[in-house]
């Protein structure tokens, strides 16, 4: 079998679900990075995928993703009772108060932003949510941040997911971001630790600080940072998705009257709309503990198991015609556990599904609400969003000039 890793680096996106569409079970065998891989998708496979006795991560994750994306030894390479325990810190950090303490912040910081925006000035939508979305998140986690430091933070932590799935510039943008941002966090947190400064009982920087793993043993200063950093770069990274949002606004404003109406109901729909519609994450990655079938197909020990995130959120028997956006499509239809997996699937406690999604949700609910309310114009520019890009991007970053309020 031929290694198919020129061609995910070609294709990005369309390569894994084109794979899996040449075989008629949907189970896609290639290779990728030298080794044997299994792809899949759909409800069952997303169940198979996160059940430890199938599927762990240990080995799975790539030194490349480990020191751009997530960091080295974090809790995304956890399995068993290792993960279990670092899950909990982060589950603790994102309570549901916290989660609300999170969206005040957030949504201070956008209305601050947004008071100081001129008619016809030029704003990049996806660098001034990054920057909005950081100020907020430090500012609630107990990360100190002068203003004039807002915005190099808010590119580092976008860089570092910007550059997880190229080996070009961008790749080493993020190592580089990743290297600084870790020796920051490692010196806020050892402050905190020695009492040089203080945060508010409960802040992520004190929850990371205080954490001990299944061992007993505090987290060592820069494993504890790349944890604090696995809160604070994906709430920036969540600028992605204001971005789509602003993307969607233009291209269906219809949906724009509802979503400044109030209407809450229909504003979670949408945001959750943008979730499965947008491409970010492309398939998530784990090995095969032993030798395994799924729908009749072998998939051999030490296998890469790789679930195909894009492809089973436009999978058409999920989500008829799942190329239309229509977030009315999520008005009264409760979501499986196994089906809407931009941010993983199964139970955040146990498995590896994202601990931040409610925080997401919240944070873009009520952005969304913001965004659809500012009077702003579209300038012409270039909206593509090539599936060949990991992570897509709206290639203007999505710029829009303020106008004049509304009378
Ligand atoms: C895991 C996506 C926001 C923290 C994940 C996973 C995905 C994901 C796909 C992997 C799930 C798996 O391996 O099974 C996203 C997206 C976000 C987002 C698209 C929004 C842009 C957040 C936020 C936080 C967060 C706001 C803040 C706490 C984490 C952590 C993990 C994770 C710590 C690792 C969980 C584990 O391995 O058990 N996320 N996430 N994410 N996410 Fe998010």
């Amino acid at each position: 079998m031929l290694d198919e890793t020129a061609r995910l680096l070609v294709h990005g996106y369309s390569w894994l679900p084109a794979l899996r569409r040449d075989n008629g079970t949907g189970v896609a065998h290639t290779r990728v990075m030298g080794q044997r891989a299994v792809g899949l998708s759909g409800p069952d496979a997303v169940r198979f995928f996160y059940d430890e006795d199938h599927v762990q991560r240990r080995t799975a994750i790539p030194g490349l993703v480990q020191s751009t994306l997530f960091g080295h030894h974090a809790v995304h390479t956890l399995d068993g009772a290792a993960h279990r325990k670092r899950k909990g810190l982060f589950l603790q950090a994102m309570t549901r108060p916290d989660v609300a303490d999170l969206v005040d912040h957030t949504a201070a910081a956008w209305d601050d932003a947004v008071t100081a925006w001129r008619p016809g000035q030029r704003v990049v939508l996806f660098d001034q949510a990054a920057r909005v979305l950081t100020r907020g998140v430090c500012r609630w986690a107990g990360v100190p941040l002068a203003d004039a430091d807002t915005a190099p933070v808010a590119r580092d932590l976008t860089a570092m997911v910007d550059g997880f799935a190229t080996l070009g510039p961008r790749h080493w943008r993020a190592r580089r971001a990743r290297a600084r941002r870790e020796a920051w966090l490692a010196d806020v947190l050892r402050r905190v630790r020695e009492g040089r400064l203080e945060t508010r009982p409960g802040s992520a920087v004190d929850v990371v600080a205080r954490h001990r793993d299944a061992d007993g043993e505090p987290l060592e200063p820069r494993l504890a940072a790349v944890e604090l950093l696995n809160v604070v770069r994906p709430t920036a990274a969540v600028a992605w998705f204001v971005m789509f949002a602003g993307h969607a606004l233009h291209r269906w404003p219809e949906h724009r009257e509802r979503l400044r109406g109030g209407d809450r109901a229909f504003a979670e729909a949408f945001v959750h709309e943008l979730r499965r519609f947008y491409p970010f994450a492309p398939f998530l990655g784990g090995r095969a503990v032993r030798d395994l079938h799924l729908r009749g197909e072998a998939i051999p020990r030490g296998s890469l198991v790789l679930l195909d995130v894009f492809g089973q959120n436009h999978d058409g028997d999920l989500w008829g015609d799942p190329y239309a956006f229509r977030p009315q499509r999520f008005l009264d239809r409760p979501i499986g556990a196994f089906e809407l997996i931009p941010q993983g699937g199964g139970d955040p406690v146990t498995n590896h599904r994202c601990p931040g999604e409610p925080a997401t949700i919240a944070l873009l609910r009520t952005l969304v609400v913001r965004l659809a309310d500012a009077d702003y114009a579209v300038p012409s520019q270039d909206l593509t969003i090539s599936l060949r890009r990991i992570p897509a991007m709206v290639r203007s970053r999505f710029v829009i000039t303020p106008t004049e309020g509304r009378t």
